[in-house]
């Protein structure tokens, strides 16, 4: 009886530890790999809208109220006018609302709140404490090169930007 108990406490435990360790794989393949690897994400007006001027940054980046401030600004958004028919726009902010960094959806997202002031709203995710520990290794004159323009022109570097993939193999900073 007691050698039968424990045999099931035994596999109850390899059960357990299969399942973790199984399910780690399975959630990178949904997209969601942690520091890198962004999850896949469909909204046809975001993807049209945002994407023209520069890649459409995943909405994990920023909280929600960054995104509030941006998407109510639109006339005036970073030198550009950018705004957008009320409903399309309001399509845009709801799907950005909903995978925001703290909307607890992703892991990029909780790295992204880590060390963020509870109430900041910043404008760009390129000035967040985030984005400066990530590229700590990138010297400031690095920035302004011809070849990348700005901080915010990811895809200079992370040849995968746009698939949302930010793994240290896909990066190259031109010359
Ligand atoms: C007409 C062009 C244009 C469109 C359309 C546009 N943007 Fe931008 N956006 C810009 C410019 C210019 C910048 C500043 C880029 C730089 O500093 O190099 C910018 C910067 C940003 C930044 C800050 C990047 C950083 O430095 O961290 C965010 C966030 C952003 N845009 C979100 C959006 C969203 C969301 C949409 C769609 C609703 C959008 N943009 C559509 C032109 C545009
Ligand atoms: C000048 C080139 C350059 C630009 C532009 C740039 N990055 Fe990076 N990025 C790097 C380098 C270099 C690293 C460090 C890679 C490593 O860990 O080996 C990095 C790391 C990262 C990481 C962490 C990857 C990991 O392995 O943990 C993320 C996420 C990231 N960048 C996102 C962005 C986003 C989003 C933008 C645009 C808003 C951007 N980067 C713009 C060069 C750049």
């Amino acid at each position: 009886m007691n050698y039968f108990l424990r045999g099931i406490g035994v596999l109850t435990t390899v059960g357990v530890v299969s399942v973790l360790a199984f399910s780690l794989p399975s959630g990178e393949a949904r997209g969601d790999g942690g520091d890198y690897v962004l999850p896949r994400l469909k909204n046809k007006n975001w993807q049209q809208e945002c994407s023209s001027c520069h890649i459409a940054y995943a909405p994990a980046f920023l909280p929600r109220a960054s995104w509030r401030r941006l998407m109510g600004d639109l006339d005036r958004h970073f030198g550009e006018n950018a705004s957008l028919d009320p409903a399309i726009q309001a399509d845009i902010l709801k799907f950005l609302e909903a995978n925001a960094a703290d909307s607890g959806t992703s892991q990029m997202g909780r790295r992204v709140m880590q060390g963020m002031d509870a109430k900041a709203a910043p404008l760009r995710l390129t000035e967040t404490r985030w984005f400066a520990h990530k590229h700590d290794e990138v010297r400031p004159a690095t920035w302004s090169r011809k070849s990348v323009g700005s901080a915010a022109n990811c895809a200079a570097c992370h040849q995968k930007a746009e698939q949302g993939l930010f793994d240290d193999d896909s990066v190259r900073i031109p010359k």
